[in-house]
């Protein structure tokens, strides 16, 4: 092509006008979205037919341009639902493939439908159409794997294993209030993602490039046929920042964390160090060299593409952080950290629910587990205190008995009442009943706490509170 032949110099471009050479082969790879942005498209379509319907009620269509347009856009959406429709690298991105398409197809009006639009408002509606619907699913997915732990949690509310601080026996707490943490973890979760979803669900389109358009639009309406609850108040924000993006890739990147670090105790678990668990098969895999190996590998990849969408919202974050406005370049750089965060925690959530549904317990091993490491030793302490010993003099006097038991190899419910009482004379026969595992779990029956009673209690709310969303 030569110098000088503009318009000519990209004809298919939307703006090649004032160019006297075409770009260069490797800029329009490098510069295009369309290999990714194509998933906009239903978004694309969406907040144009709202935008065509809204310049046609103010009078800057007509409604033959309108109906020309919506025509052409039931079309172009049965294409890309047959997969028959054509993307092509030469247009950019899903905005102008779409766009050109549409005058392809019904001519004039086609090329009317940018009047007051920019692709600068155009992409942040997209982005944030697109944003809305992920933290729905993602919303919704989270309800499913709060259900599947809780009702893992309601078969075992009596189950006991140990409970750890420093990854040392603690105390022993039920399998249901253990799964139940998760629980909690997950609603907060879903909360952020609902709250997170306010400031998502706010329309730019009518900021057009960024100073708003000459044309008597109403934003209003726009922003009505689009579900969106409100505005953007400044058009220069508006097209601008993508603060909604990273607050949902923090929230996402908040429920990969406390995922992570579901996965890795059941990856333990499933240690025969601790044989606490089974994973059902159908979510592990072999060695090719080892025969016995049967390696918990969903969870450790869980574990590890928490990595990858932490990565995301930091990329997201610097992404911005330089960044004058208005619109830049730089922005379409936000689309696949999103699109590859979506994927993963979308695939993530629903294999997890699943594989939760899968593990089965082994009672036994974590009931062993729990009576080593002196799990009940709080419990004496306690019971010397309701027998009016100080608690710090009772916890010396425990620390002792502990002492002896492990010398001898032993737990403290093993000692004789008179090994027992060589510790403190106040100590009686009573005293077994708050050393057996069962007696320390039911005497924690306080809200929060990890007796059977309670956990049972906090299945039923959140098993309400899961069913009234
Ligand atoms: N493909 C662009 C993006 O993803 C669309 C907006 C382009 N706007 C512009 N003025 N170049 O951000």
């Amino acid at each position: 092509m030569q110098a000088n032949s503009s318009p000519a110099a990209n004809p298919s471009s939307g703006w090649s006008g004032r160019f006297d050479e075409p770009v260069a082969e490797i800029v329009k790879r490098y510069t295009a979205s369309i290999p990714f942005d194509y998933r906009l498209a239903e978004f694309d379509i969406a907040g144009s037919l709202a935008h065509a319907r809204m310049l046609a009620a103010c009078n800057v269509i007509s409604a033959q341009d309108l109906a020309d347009i919506e025509r052409g856009m039931t079309t172009i959406q049965a294409e890309i639902a047959a997969g028959k429709f054509e993307w092509s690298l030469d247009l950019e991105d899903v905005h102008f493939n779409i766009e050109k398409r549409l005058t392809a197809l019904v001519g004039d009006a086609g090329k009317r439908l940018h009047t007051g639009r920019s692709r600068n408002d155009q992409v942040a509606t997209d982005v944030r159409l697109y944003t809305r619907a992920a933290c729905d699913n993602v919303a919704m997915l989270l309800v499913k794997l709060q259900q599947s732990l809780v009702a893992l949690a309601e078969q075992h509310a009596e189950t006991i294993l140990p409970g750890f601080t420093h990854l040392q026996v603690a105390m022993p707490v039920t399998l249901g209030h253990h799964l139940m943490a998760y629980v909690e973890m997950f609603a907060r979760d879903h909360e952020r993602m609902l709250d997170c979803r306010k400031r998502v669900n706010r329309s730019p389109l009518g900021a057009a490039a960024l100073a708003g358009t000459t044309f008597p639009i109403d934003r209003e309406m726009t922003a009505k046929a689009l579900g969106f609850d409100a505005v953007c108040r400044n058009s220069l924000d508006a097209v601008s920042d993508r603060d909604f993006a990273i607050e949902f890739l923090n929230a996402c990147t908040i429920t990969m964390m406390h995922l992570s670090r579901m996965s890795e105790e059941l990856i333990l678990w499933m240690s025969p160090r601790f044989g606490f668990i089974d994973i059902a098969d159908r979510f592990c895999t072999g060695s090719s060299i080892m025969p016995q190996k049967k390696n918990p590998d969903v969870a450790e990849l869980v574990r590890g593409k928490m990595a990858r969408v932490q990565g995301h919202l930091v990329a997201l974050t610097t992404l911005m952080k330089g960044q004058p406005l208005t619109y830049n370049k730089d922005n379409q750089e936000d689309k696949e950290p999103l699109f590859d965060t979506v994927d993963t925690i979308t695939q993530t959530l629903i294999i997890y629910a699943d594989m939760v549904g899968g593990i089965r317990v082994k009672a036994d091993r974590m009931r062993a587990a729990a009576r080593e490491g002196f799990a009940t030793a709080t419990d004496l302490a306690d019971y010397l205190v309701r027998k009016g010993v100080p608690f710090r003099d009772s916890h010396e006097c425990v620390a002792r008995a502990v002492k002896a038991a492990e010398v001898k190899g032993v737990d403290l419910s093993d000692l004789s009442l008179a090994e027992l009482q060589a510790f403190s004379p106040v100590i009686a026969d009573d005293v077994f009943a708050a050393l057996t595992l069962e007696g320390s779990v039911a005497a924690r029956k306080h809200i929060g706490g990890t007796a059977p009673e309670r956990v049972l209690a906090e299945i039923a709310l959140a098993k309400a509170r899961l069913a009234s969303l």
